[in-house]
């Protein structure tokens, strides 16, 4: 998995000294978004191609070739072969590159250029519409933003010391119009991308910017790291089910002396086929009950905490606990369950989502029936009875298999879902209050 930084900004926010810098401290490719419209606006220039002849632009974007090279820690871009770097930069092509990353085609071409730049690498690459349309899932966005005279002040003293003749008043005229076309561009224009953390660095020094940009990374990179010793599926290996196996018969006899566990119905439980097992939460012996006294492997969903511990990290690991990010709706936990259902396999989950939740009131998640139609699984509930005080006795009273094919599970509405859901509570609810 590449790692992406991506920094959207109006012209002249130091985007690019920001993403030389950056790209050196973290050893990431460079790639500098708007070169790519300057390179075609200087093929436009010199082709003499108009801005509204669509045939003559599709051809030119047939044709055209734009490259990237890194020497000696600069960019170089090279058009059609030759080295452009410089002539890119030209009031000439300044003034008109606005009016032409505007048009689609373009924009769709240079999208695709972009991203191919981009493949298989770390990357830091700035731009317009990068955070909202070429990476919107970058692991790091930034909205960088400044004063439009900041930026005129700025882009003038860069021009000077690149050779480049414009005066204040020519640049900040260039700036003021170019925030205005690439704003109101019909199809990616500047806006500033949803998760996209603003840094306004009117009054801000580079070293400053570089901190705060680099404080956002540094944290991006710890959360990955984190989540990849959580994420991370340990092979199924002999020795994992040997050590599975065991951990489950001491336990298993541990419930059985402790809490007088008892099974109530088992048979309901299917055995070939894959099935959700809900269940009421009361506490925290509950899950590893149901697992380790269960005759079938369950996978049970866990919350992402867990993982934080080393002993109980070991431990989800060895049971193939399926790690789920709470209060937000968590695509990778569904996505694994929906895999591990797809294996065959046999997932738990509370759908009260918190420990004692319908006592608290807590809003019963939908979660389980969304897999069960999507997947078209059973659902087994089970009423779990008791404490979990030492010495007084706990029951697992496992209910029918429901089955939801009277929904519709191509396409699960809310209504469904909901009525599933509750049908599974109300199981639930019932076997909680089955007596013998
Ligand atoms: O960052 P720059 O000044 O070199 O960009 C040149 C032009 O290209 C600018 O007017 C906006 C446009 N651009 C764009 O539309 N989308 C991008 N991702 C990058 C630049």
């Amino acid at each position: 998995m590449s790692f992406i930084v991506a920094i959207d900004g109006p012209a002249g926010t130091g985007k690019g000294t920001m993403a030389e810098r950056l790209a050196k401290k973290y050893n990431l490719v460079n790639i500098d978004t708007g070169a790519t419209y300057r390179c075609v606006t200087l093929e436009m220039l010199n082709k003499h191609i108009g801005l509204d002849d669509e045939e003559a632009i599709a051809e030119m974007l047939k044709n055209i070739k734009i490259e990237m090279v890194n020497e000696d820690g600069k960019q170089k871009f090279l058009l059609n072969g030759k080295d452009v770097t410089t002539e890119i930069r030209s009031k000439e092509v300044s003034g008109n590159v606005s009016p032409v990353s505007s048009i689609k085609q373009i924009r769709v071409a240079m999208a695709g250029l972009q991203r191919k730049m981009a493949q298989g690498k770390d990357v830091i690459m700035e731009g317009r519409d990068i955070c909202t349309v070429i990476f919107p899932t970058a692991d790091v966005k930034i909205y960088l933003d400044a004063d439009a005279e900041e930026r005129a002040k700025r882009r003038f003293k860069q021009n000077q010391e690149k050779g480049i003749e414009m005066s204040y008043e020519e640049v900040l005229a260039s700036i003021k119009a170019r925030d205005k076309n690439d704003m109101e561009k019909e199809i990616g224009a500047l806006k500033i991308a949803p998760g996209a953390t603003v840094i306004d660095s009117t009054n801000m020094t580079i070293d400053q910017v570089e901190k705060a940009i680099s404080k956002i990374i540094d944290k991006r990179k710890k959360e990955i790291k984190k989540e990849k010793k959580i994420y991370w599926e340990r092979p199924e290996t002999p020795w994992k089910k040997g050590v599975r196996a065991t951990i489950k018969a001491i336990l298993h006899a541990f419930y059985k002396i402790v809490f007088r566990l008892e099974k109530v119905d088992e048979e309901n439980l299917p055995m070939d086929e894959p099935v959700i097992i809900c269940a009421n939460h009361l506490n925290y012996w509950d899950a590893t009950g149901l697992v380790v006294c269960s005759k079938r492997v369950i996978r049970f969903i866990g919350k992402e905490d867990l993982f934080n511990h080393a002993f109980l990290n070991w431990i989800a690991h060895v049971f193939n606990v399926i790690p789920i990010k709470r209060g937000q709706r968590d695509l990778e936990a569904m996505k694994r369950c929906l895999k591990a259902l797809k294996n065959g396999e046999a997932i738990g989950l509370f759908p009260e989502g918190t420990r004692k939740g319908l006592e608290k009131g807590a809003k019963v998640q939908n979660g389980a029936a969304y897999m069960a139609l999507k997947a078209k699984v059973k659902v087994v509930p089970v009423g779990i009875q008791g404490t979990f005080k030492p010495f007084t006795k706990v029951r697992l009273v496992y209910g029918k298999p429901l089955d939801f094919s009277k929904y519709d599970a191509k396409n699960p509405e809310k209504d469904n879902l909901e009525q599933a859901t509750k049908e599974i509570m109300d199981n639930i609810i019932m076997l909680t209050k089955k007596e013998k």
